[in-house]
This record gives structure tokens, sequence and C-alpha cells, in this order.
């Protein structure tokens, strides 16, 4: 979920909350609302995107006034998405209302105890109980600063939670497992999941910790600790560009964030390599013995690719999905435990990091977040620099975690210059992808296909399974990844003449000789065939179709296989119809395990 408040932007604070709702929606979008607080609090909320929100607001009779307010944009974990379950929620009074990211435990009992108060529930939602709470002590007597911090001290789990209260110019905020930012305007402040939520009003943030409250008005700001003593918080410059969060001419944030990547691995790379002495500078102490990398998703595909690399420089390493880490429970001795996560706030993976570090171990963030949790939990941060993301399916920011991973390997090394001129002639080669690739005919060849399996060996084994969870995001058709070799030994039953198979096969040597043969098992059921190659075997002879990519660049030709992945999901995708920024059921960042 996403979350904002505002206070200022006086006869503009609706437009200033709605407009950063539009750029947290990444964060979910099942259903969002606002609220604003003048002499009373007026609150509307819709299931749906937002726009049904916008809809909801022009046809609305009463104007929503005030100049201060929340916002919310909710991806369901209690209840469906309705009217009802929307966020702000309020209290039986209506003058206070409130909006949360997380998940309250205790909520049950918490709801159990205000009914049999007396207390009147409007929906399903954990949320809910905080407006009760609040509103139990400011009936009590305590003024507003005080009823929601006590309110805050009575729930157990993971918030950031946002309050407004009728005749009181300030919003309210608390922060425990969720990420809250601080914005610093002249003519406002602001309180957000993420900074592009307010990044057009200004560059200057305060980041919230655990445990910390901050309150917000028009001209002023504090952050208070737990005992409510007074916090001197640094206050960070944000460095990329407003315009950065926008499509630019693009159809969708996605298809703009795969052309964005020669850029953002150039950003990765700035000032870290160096090409007369093939050494890499990474501004991380990394000397492990052993390495246990931690993550989700498209970061966990990063994290086998990872693995692969410091196994080949010598170091052991494994990558295990974040949420099965707790339960693996692999010893620890001398490790670095790594976590891999572009928005740096998935709770599995901060999870994962946390229980390591309970365990002994160090960890690393590598992530593109610059202030996000993980960053700031961890004993030291690797930026990957991608630039925001906004499409839900993670393109450029996964591009950047490889490049930034492969960094890393190198850093443990006395230097490879070969290593580091691929790596610096990699933004031209994606370029030469992106300007090149066949993969919309591909795309119309096979769009009514069955399913679509994605094959590969070595380092294009978690490039398929990336290509596979890349698809299935957002074309919402069957798609699975194999490592080559396992093919026969169960998912050749799955292949037919309507599905297809795409194969990366990257040089001529053994690992290409071995896929060719399993493409030939294909090729015998029927299976079309698309080769991912840069045409250095003779893969092609098997082929129905080419997706072809840079020849000569063996150390990078895993990484150029994956933009043609991208780009055949996002086409078909387009050809469908479909979600493409904002897949159904999904959302960018989950902050809950
Ligand atoms: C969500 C997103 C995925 C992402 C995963 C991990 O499920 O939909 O695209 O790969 O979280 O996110 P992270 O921010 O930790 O990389």
């Amino acid at each position: 979920c996403g979350i904002i408040g505002c206070a200022g932007h006086e006869g503009r604070t609706l437009d200033t909350l709605v407009h950063g709702l539009s750029k947290l929606e990444y964060r979910g979008y099942d259903s969002a609302g606002v609220a604003l607080s003048g002499s009373d609090v007026q609150v509307e909320k819709r299931a749906g995107e937002l726009d049904a929100l916008r809809d909801a607001l022009a046809e609305s009779e009463t104007d929503l006034a005030g100049s201060v307010g929340i916002g919310h944009t909710r991806w369901s974990t209690h209840g469906p998405p309705t009217d009802a379950n929307a966020h702000p929620h309020r209290d039986c009074t209506g003058e206070v209302a409130v909006v949360h990211n997380g998940i309250i435990e205790n909520y049950q009992e918490l709801r159990d105890r205000l009914t049999d108060n007396g207390h009147t529930f409007r929906s399903d939602t954990d949320t809910e109980v905080v407006p009760h709470l609040i509103e139990e002590r400011l009936m009590a007597g305590d003024d507003p600063e005080t009823a929601v911090r006590s309110a805050i001290e009575r729930i157990d789990g993971s918030y950031a939670i946002a309050v407004v209260i009728a005749d009181v110019d300030r919003v309210f905020a608390a922060r425990n497992d969720s990420p809250l930012v601080l914005g610093i305007a002249e003519d406002a402040h602001f309180l957000a999941s993420d900074v592009p939520a307010f990044r057009e009003f200004t560059d200057q943030v305060v980041y919230i910790d655990d445990g910390e409250f901050a309150v917000i008005e028009a001209d002023g700001w504090h952050v208070t600790d737990a005992t409510g003593s007074l916090v001197d918080k640094p206050v960070h410059t944000v460095e990329w560009d407003p315009e950065e969060t926008g499509k630019s001419g693009y159809d969708h944030f996605m298809l703009k964030e795969i052309h964005e990547q020669p850029r953002a691995l150039r950003q990765c790379l700035r000032e870290r390599v160096n090409e007369m002495d093939g050494k890499v500078s990474v501004d991380v102490d990394f000397a492990p013995e052993r390495v246990q990398f931690v993550a989700c998703g498209t970061s966990y595909h990063a994290a086998l690719f990872g693995a692969q690399l410091l196994q080949q420089s010598g170091i052991p390493a494994q990558a295990f999905l974040a949420s099965e880490y707790a339960t693996a429970t692999p010893p620890i001795g001398d490790d670095l435990v790594v976590g891999v996560t572009q928005s740096g706030e998935t709770a599995d993976t901060l999870s994962a990091l946390r229980e390591a570090r309970r365990r002994g171990a160090r960890t690393l963030a590598v992530t593109n977040v610059v202030g996000s949790t993980a960053a700031r939990e961890c004993d030291q941060a690797l930026y990957v620099r991608a630039g925001p993301e906004i499409g839900v399916a993670a393109t450029k920011t996964f591009a950047a975690q490889v490049v930034a991973l492969t960094l890393l390997a190198l850093s443990t090394g006395d230097g490879d210059r070969d290593a580091i001129g691929a790596l610096r002639k990699l933004p031209g080669n994606v370029q030469a992808v992106l300007d090149e690739s066949t993969a919309r005919e591909v795309a119309e060849e096979y769009v009514d296909s069955d399913a679509f399996f994605f094959i590969g060996r070595g380092l294009s084994y978690p490039v398929a399974l990336e290509g596979a969870l890349k698809f299935k995001e957002i074309t919402y058709e069957h798609a699975e990844g194999f490592a080559a070799g396992e093919l026969k030994h169960g998912p050749l039953a799955l292949v037919t003449s309507e599905t297809p198979v795409f194969a990366v096969v990257t040089g001529d040597g053994e690992q290409a000789r071995k896929t060719i043969g399993n493409v030939k098992e294909v090729e015998a059921r029927d299976a079309p065939v698309i080769a991912v190659t840069d045409g250095q075997s003779d893969v092609e002879r098997y082929a129905d179709h080419v997706l072809r990519i840079p020849a000569g660049e063996p150390r990078t030709a895993a990484m150029l296989a994956n933009i043609q992945l991208q780009l055949v999901a996002y086409h078909t995708a387009a050809m469908l119809g479909r979600s493409i920024d904002k897949p159904r059921n999904l959302a960018k960042s989950v902050t809950v395990e």
C-alpha cells in the first residue's frame, strides 16, 4: 500500500494528495481514498484504481476542503477491495481519519474490546481499530498528539500510519517496519511511503525510522522517539529529477524503463570501474568467506545470477528465497548475508536479513532505493542506481542488480580488464538489442499459444526463470522457466506444438552444445523454438525464430538475452491488452510477509 499526508498547499491540498497517490499507485491499486481536515473531516474513497476516486471526487456534491489531508492507495491484505474497506478509516464521531500501510497483528483483540465498549465498525480491515483507539483517548481528554501516540502504543505489527483530526491543522504519523519519509517544501510538508509522491514539490527529505513519530504542519515539522524526545533528523537531498517518474511519451512505464536500461547501467558503472587496471571499487568492504543471498521474485533471479558469479570467483555462495530462509536455517559462520531488493522494503527480505543478523551474520543490502529500510538496517549498502522504477514488473532494476552483483564479484579479484571492458560495452550493446529487436514479430506469431516455456543453462538459467516470470506477470498466460537440462525430467510432458520454447543459447562451448541437445528434444515434439542467441553456435538450424544479441560478448550475453525476453513479454501483453504497468493482483513493493 502507499500512504501520503500533506500539510499546506492551501486551496490545492486535495490536488496534491491525488497527484501523490498517482505516484504511489505502483504500491497497490485495489482502492484509493483521501481525507481532508478543516472544521470537520471529509472522506472520499473508492474500490478500484485511482480513476474511480477521481470520478467520485468530480461527482461529489460537497467540495473536499481543508489544508491538511491524507491519502491511501491499497493492496488488500485484510478484507476484499470494497468502498468500505478502502482507506481512510474513521472513528464513530467521524472526526478522526487514518490511513495505514502494514498489518496490525493484535487487531482482533482490540476490535473485540472496542466493540464491547460500544464502537461500531464499518469495514473488515485491521486498520479501523486505530481511529477508534484515538477516539477513545480523545474522549478521555488527551490532546490530539498524545491521543495518537497512545493509540499507536497499543498496536502490534507493522505500520506506517498517518492521521488527521478535525480542527487540528497537523498530520500525525508513525512508523514501524513500513516505509515512511517526510518531505520539506517552502509552502507545505509531506509524509509518504515513497519520495515520488511529493518529489515534484521538493527534493529535501527526512527518513523516519522505526519507533519514531512525525508531525507536519504547513510551516513546520518535528520527529520524536518512542519516549517523546525530539530527534535531530538529518535532511537528505534526493538526486533524481521529477521527470524521471513520468512516461516521457512511451505507452507504458514498463516500456520506458526497458528503454532506460542503457542509462541505468551507465549510472550503475559510473566511477566504479577502471579500464586501465581492470579494478572495481564499489565502496563496500567485501572479503567474505561465504555468501548467502536472500531475495524475492525478480531480485531472487538476480541473486541466483550473483551466486554463480561469486562461485566462479572461488567464493562459496548460495541464493535463498527470502520467505524460505527462516525455515532453511542455513548455518552461519563467517558468512556475509546479502539482501537483494530493488525497493529495500520487501517484508520477506527484511525479515530474512533480520534473522541473519540475529544469528550473528554481517549483512549487505543491494538495493535501488537510498534510505530504504534494507539500506539502513544492513551493515553496508550497495546501490544499483537504476533510477525510479514505476512499472510493477521489474526491468531496469533487475539489469542494474545483475551488473552491481557482477561488480561485487569482480571486486574480490586482482583486476580483470576483459571483464571491465565487457561491462563498459554493455550499455551500448543493450541499446543495439533495443534498436534491432524483432521481439514484436515473435510475440505476434505466438500470442495465441497454450503456454510458454523458457530454458537456459548456467547464467542463462536465472535469465530463463526471469523471462518466464516477466511473461506470466504481465500477460497472465501460463509461462515457466526451467534449467535446460531439467526439461527431460518432467516438464517435457507439457510440450506440444502449441507451447513455444524460448531457448537462451550463447557462445559455442559445452553449455551451448548441451542446451542445443535440449532444443532438439522439444523440436522433436513439434514445439516451436525461439532461439535467443549470439549466433556463435548452430542452434539456429533447429529454431523457428531467432532473437539476436550481439556476438562476441560471452560475459554479458545472458544479460543481453534478458532484454529480448523483456520485450517479448511486453509486446505479447500489449497485444493481449493487459494492464502492463499494474498487473492484476500484484504490487511493486510487498510490505507484508
Ligand atoms: C514484488 C514485485 C516483484 C519483485 C518482488 C521483490 O513481488 O511484484 O516484481 O521482484 O516484490 O521486490 P524487491 O523490491 O525486494 O526487489
